[in-house]
């Protein structure tokens, strides 16, 4: 069967997306690179915000004209397929099977039967799972826990995801040595929330204990996503601080700056906590690259909670951000109890926050030209005479194509900075790519 698979949303996804496909080659698929070829189409979903809602909605209404013309399948699988919203434009677009993100290893069995509705939740099975290592690849996700039990009032991720479950560490730690035998030199443990890491298992190691027999492994970069303020302990900076392999890089969200916002939002925490984090990370890893996500014009934010969101930014610098639009998720608790913002308000403060980001990822940014950097060299950017890749803090960083011929790890001596991007100079292959040049 000539199989075509589209991803939206996180990382989460793309591993998920990686697990079916492996799932499908075994089962005998081909892959094609485009929907028109293929005989099954698999859009792998997204329900974060409703934008992502809508990009599938409207492929999804595409694949449904195709299916009236010739002879198609088209499943549906990840976050937006286990929710009552999802199921609904799949009935409307007469999807041919759905597979909610607990339900993956089960892709065989809903295409044997057909059914016109596959719907499972979440499987214990799913922890025990061990993917093929991704060939010809230098970076590899690798996931290390599912689902999340925070409540944030604006999420539907619990919704989606289900409660946590920590897989087990020596199937986390086989997969890693597998990834390595495979070439890879950079993997990113994955996880709605990976420092909760072993809390649901007894006998489970922590998140901190985890990294550090993963650092024992010896891939040259090891970076995880995402972490959440209330659980970024002391034993987790300073495992980062004594584990060489762990990247000086810390995505932390901190959603809002406002103690009344921060409340409302159910984030579990305070702006001083948050700030204290900061500090602990910053006094164990000066040199520590930092992003965060955040989120505009949450329900009741006012002028003033705003500001506080631009002074907590100030105080922190951060290397760079991810900064949302609220968008009211059905199910979620602040769609119920609280009144979105006018749109105006936030397209507004959104433009102002992006300004702030802005400025401090050029000043961020300044701080490398002149010192040399270990880039993680993909292939050629878009500008075909550069080459892309990126550094340990997770900066984007081009060079010259004829500098780095072959994906790899590289040495490269900053020369120029933009908030967006560094400029650099290769000083000398640090080690030869193993890997086969085409990369996934
Ligand atoms: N587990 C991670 C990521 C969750 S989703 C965490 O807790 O940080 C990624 C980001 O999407 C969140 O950090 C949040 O900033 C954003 N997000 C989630 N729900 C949203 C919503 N309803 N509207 C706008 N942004 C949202
Ligand atoms: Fe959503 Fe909060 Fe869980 Fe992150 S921690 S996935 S924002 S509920
Ligand atoms: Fe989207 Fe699900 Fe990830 S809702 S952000 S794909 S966990």
């Amino acid at each position: 069967m000539k199989t075509h698979i589209i991803t939206y949303g996180c990382q989460m996804n793309e591993y998920d997306t990686h697990l079916v496909k492996s799932e499908l080659a075994s089962l005998g698929a081909e892959f094609v690179d485009t929907w028109q070829e293929a005989d099954f189409v698999l859009v792998n979903t997204c329900a974060v915000r409703g934008k992502p809602v809508e990009k599938v909605r409207s492929l999804l209404g595409e694949l449904r004209k195709e299916k009236d013309k010739r002879d198609l399948m088209v499943g549906m699988m990840g976050c937006l397929a286990q929710l009552e919203e999802g199921q609904q434009i799949a009935r409307k677009f007469g999807v041919d099977i759905l597979l909610g993100p607990g339900a993956l290893t089960e892709i065989g069995k809903a295409l044997e039967a057909k059914s016109r509705f596959w719907e499972l939740s979440f499987r214990e099975e799913l922890a025990h799972h061990l993917p093929p290592a991704p060939q010809g690849q230098l970076s590899a996700f690798v996931s290390i826990i599912r689902g999340c039990n925070h409540h944030c009032t604006y999420c539907i991720v619990p919704t989606t995801r289900g409660p946590e479950v920590s897989r087990h560490p020596d199937l986390i730690l086989r997969e890693i040595e597998q990834l390595k035998a495979a070439g890879v030199v950079e993997v990113t443990l994955l996880g709605q929330n990976v420092n909760s890491y072993g809390n649901d298992q007894p006998g489970f190691p922590k998140f901190a204990e985890l990294l550090r027999m993963v650092g024992q492994i010896g891939i040259p970069r090891i970076k995880f996503t995402t972490s959440h303020p209330v659980n970024f302990t002391d034993e987790v900076i300073r495992a980062m601080a004594e584990t060489p392999q762990v990247c000086e890089y810390i995505h932390l969200p901190v959603q809002s700056g406002s103690n009344r916002v921060l409340r409302r939002m159910g984030r579990e925490y305070r702006r001083e906590w948050y700030l204290d984090r900061i500090r602990a990370i910053r006094e164990a890893m000066p040199e520590v690259v930092l992003s965060t996500d955040i989120i505009v014009g949450f329900p009741g934010e006012t002028e003033e909670d705003f500001q506080e969101t631009l002074s907590l930014y100030d105080q922190v610098g951060y290397d760079s951000a991810y900064m949302f639009i609220y968008s009211p998720r059905p199910g979620t608790p602040s769609y119920k109890h609280f009144q979105d913002l006018p749109r105006e308000v936030k397209v507004e403060r959104l433009q102002r926050l992006i300004e702030k980001q802005k400025q401090w990822s050029y000043k961020q940014n300044q701080r490398w030209v002149g010192r040399t950097l270990e880039v993680l060299v993909r292939g050629a950017a878009k500008d075909d005479s550069y080459a892309e890749g990126h550094s340990r803090g997770n900066h984007p960083v081009l060079v010259l194509a004829s500098q780095a011929p072959r994906p790899g790890l590289y040495q490269v001596v900053v020369k120029q900075a933009t908030p967006h991007m560094l400029l650099g100079e290769v000083v000398g292959a640090e080690e030869p790519a193993t890997i086969p040049l085409m990369m996934a």
